[in-house]
């Protein structure tokens, strides 16, 4: 079990490359997430461009952790119970489904990991309040990244937010190291307790990626061995960000001139 530091200049610099072409997948996504279109043409779209625009791979294709099946595409889109790992498919989206595209890539051997939430269409009051809450839930956590916190405290500030709003977070899924693999230590849990768990120094890259249920928190595998859902069928949202522990507290690095602004809470 090792946190792998990224200090070295090129290191540094490959990691913010490979964060803003994953953002910038988002981004070229963003007009097509209409009624009508299916989430296997926006993973169509979304492979092309990293392949042949961006000169990258995309890393869910083919990726099997250990006890699953190869991942069949490009992208994950989670529709409404859909938790994450929703695997594209023939089935238009329709107008009031909130949907996570979790966009991947890997650039000159670097990973960059960031997805957010989408509306189609006109969503519910409901379902817009929770992916906005979500989203102020995340950068909860990323606030609290600095030298001398601990992944403790960025768990706990995503939870307390999330339980304080009426919405429950998701276990069985975390935050993860990135760097030259997808998924490398530590693990970031999006709940805790403060002064917890490892200490976060200069050069940890990491990202931050709650899943937060609108019901109970418990969640079920579908028989695809890929896609989660709640059990209770309530809505689930997810963003996520890949950040770098800096000198003195974060950096975002999967940003581009996309992503939405952050929270009014976080200071600039
Ligand atoms: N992008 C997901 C994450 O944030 C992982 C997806 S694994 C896949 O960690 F194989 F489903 F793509
Ligand atoms: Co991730
Ligand atoms: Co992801």
């Amino acid at each position: 079990m090792t946190i792998t530091i990224k200090s070295a200049a090129d290191d540094l610099e490959g990691m913010r490359v490979a964060g803003r072409l994953a953002s910038e997948v988002l981004d070229m996504l963003t007009p097509h997430v209409k009624p009508g279109v299916t989430t296997e043409q926006l993973d169509k779209l979304a492979h092309d461009h990293i392949v042949n625009v961006q000169g990258a791979v995309p890393a869910p294709l083919n990726y099997a952790p250990p006890g699953y099946t190869p991942y069949p595409k490009s992208i994950c889109t989670s529709i409404n119970h859909q938790v994450c790992h929703g695997i594209p498919n023939d089935r238009p989206l329709k107008n009031g489904d909130i949907v996570n595209i979790d966009v991947t890539v890997i650039k000159d051997g670097w990973h960059g990991d960031t997805s957010r939430m989408f509306v189609v269409g006109e969503g519910s009051i409901a379902a817009k309040r929770l992916c906005a809450l979500t989203y102020e839930a995340m950068w909860k956590g990323i606030v609290k990244v600095k030298p001398g916190a601990r992944l403790g405290d960025i768990g706990h500030s995503i939870q307390t937010f999330a339980e304080s709003q009426g919405f429950s977070i998701v276990r069985e899924f975390c935050g993860h190291g990135i760097g030259r693999k997808f998924h490398e230590e530590p693990q970031v849990l999006h709940y805790g307790r403060p002064g917890t768990l490892e200490e976060l120094v200069p050069g940890m890259t990491f990202t931050i990626e709650p899943m937060v249920n609108a019901g109970r928190r418990e969640i079920r595998e579908m028989g695809d061995g890929w896609t989660i859902v709640t059990k209770d069928r309530s809505l689930s949202a997810q963003w996520e960000h890949t950040v770098l522990v800096t000198d003195t507290g974060y950096e975002v690095l999967t940003l581009s001139a996309g992503s939405p602004p952050p929270p009014a809470f976080v200071g600039v």
